[in-house]
């Protein structure tokens, strides 16, 4: 298919450069990569606009991307269609400090916005293991999560103002700064998690958070799921709020430390369970002290079986660094799963999908760990050979058990392409209807993401 001459009037905003159409082809899931017929790559949100309208009037499907580490195929394309990228609409606009927020346009690499939030004395509370190469519209979007959604919520919860362009190439405005705005419906939150699918993210005002003076990380054995729920509790009754509170299953932790890419053990890998804490706080000395005191009780009390706090920040890395489970990415067969479920029941829903996968393929490896104070675990599943065959009864396993618990087959990855199937596992008609007429108000032509979560 050619070009159509009003995008090729365009000029170097629209481009068909073989390199960078593959480049374009796929998201991290790197499931079904298909060349688009061109990348368009506006530098303003004018141009956002004007390439919008002209796709809208020539009815061309256009995918949105920001930094491509999504992992449900919501920013992959299909072979024709048009992928506009926000990696060229970058920038900190404004740090406000008195308002304590920060504006910032779509491309910006979330890392980029955290250090510039740091150098004005104040922080960005959103982290996700993509931090160097995700994108805050895409995070926006997409509705992110990550490792402090406990603490201060998802990326949702981070967002105060927002501009939105939409399929016709409406610039919708809402830049406001402040907590309070009850004028009317929240437009903005319509469009966060939507996937690209309502409208594209151009610009964001996002709410900062004084910046914590220390931190204390630590990686913590103990007896059983749980044992780690009751120490999650004692530790935010006592410490006050928790910052990161996350779990690794036994078979996760030991295939993680035991890989020879790794290089770190700092528990032995023959506990039954392990808990990596964060603990923000503003002195460290007598946070620490008070975390040690509160670990020791836990000891005593069988909630904890073994603890190592980190002595420097490199120490702390590396412990996230096994929770992010950079080996599992090298594995060439596994198949990633993001469900949630309340904490009281996440245990059980773990046992119960290691129970239905294992007797179905009694060859598989099955990896769980999670944001389990969130309620959301993943699940990183074996079978025992090439995957392909098997996805889709994987799948159905999986979400099934999903539905018989009352949790969502998408806690924080979204729908994508590869969990659309599912949506009805987690939604009621009704919902997914008022999600239909929500779509066909703001892009009645169908234009925006299609094939996309609903
Ligand atoms: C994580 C990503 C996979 O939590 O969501 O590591
Ligand atoms: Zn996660």
């Amino acid at each position: 298919m050619e070009l159509p001459e009003a995008l090729r009037a365009l000029g170097d905003l629209a481009s068909t450069d073989p390199d960078l159409l593959d480049r374009h082809a796929c998201d991290w899931s790197n499931v079904d990569r298909q060349r688009p017929l061109a990348v368009l790559r506006p530098r303003s949100v004018a141009e956002v606009s004007r390439a919008l309208k002209i796709c809208n009037d020539l009815n061309l499907a256009v995918v949105p991307q920001g930094g491509l580490t999504g992992l449900a195929g919501g920013a992959t394309p299909r072979a024709g269609q048009i992928v506009l990228s926000l990696e060229r609409l970058k920038g900190i606009e404004e740090i406000d400090r008195d308002s304590a927020t920060m504006t910032v346009l779509a491309g910006t690499p979330l890392e980029a916005a955290q250090t510039a939030a740091a150098e004005a004395g104040l922080y960005l509370a959103l982290d996700i293991g993509s931090r160097g190469s995700c994108q805050i519209g895409g995070n926006i979007a997409t509705n992110a999560g990550g490792n402090h959604v406990i603490r201060y919520g998802m990326a949702r919860a981070q967002v105060l103002g927002l501009e939105t362009v939409l399929a016709d190439g409406t610039v919708l405005t809402s830049l406001t700064k402040v907590m309070k705005n009850n004028a009317g419906y929240d437009l903005n939150q319509l469009f966060i998690g939507s996937e690209g699918t309502l409208g594209v993210v151009t610009r964001a005002v996002l709410r900062l958070h004084a910046q914590p003076q220390s931190k204390t990380t630590a990686l913590i054995a103990t007896p059983d799921y749980a044992a780690t729920v009751k120490l999650l509790r004692r530790l935010q009754a006592e410490l006050g709020e928790v910052s990161g509170f996350e779990a690794m299953w036994p078979d996760f932790y030991r295939y993680v430390v035991e890989h020879p890419t790794t290089g770190v053990k700092p528990l032995a890998a023959d506990h039954p369970f392990y808990a990596l804490v964060e603990f923000q706080g503003n002195e460290a000395e007598r946070d620490r002290a008070r975390f040690e005191a509160c670990l020791g009780e836990a000891i005593e009390a069988g909630e904890a079986l073994d603890g190592v706090i980190a002595q420097s920040e490199r120490e702390a890395r590396s412990f996230w660094t096994i929770r992010e489970g950079a080996p599992l990415d090298m594995h060439p067969y596994l198949i990633n799963f993001d469900v949630s479920a309340p904490t009281a029941q996440l245990g059980e829903l773990a046992e119960r999908l290691n129970a239905a996968l294992l007797s179905r393929w009694p060859e598989g490896h099955f990896y769980v760990y999670g944001h389990v104070g969130d309620g959301n675990i993943h699940l990183s599943a074996y079978a025992g050979g090439s995957m392909a065959s098997v996805a889709h009864e994987m799948d159905d396993i999986v979400y099934d058990e999903v539905r018989r618990i009352g949790g969502s087959v998408s806690a924080e990855h979204g729908i994508g392409t590869l969990k659309r199937a599912y949506l009805g596992h987690s939604r009621s008609a009704a919902e997914i209807d008022v999600m239909r007429r929500i779509k066909a108000a703001l892009d009645p032509k169908g234009i925006l993401n299609p094939g996309k979560v609903i």
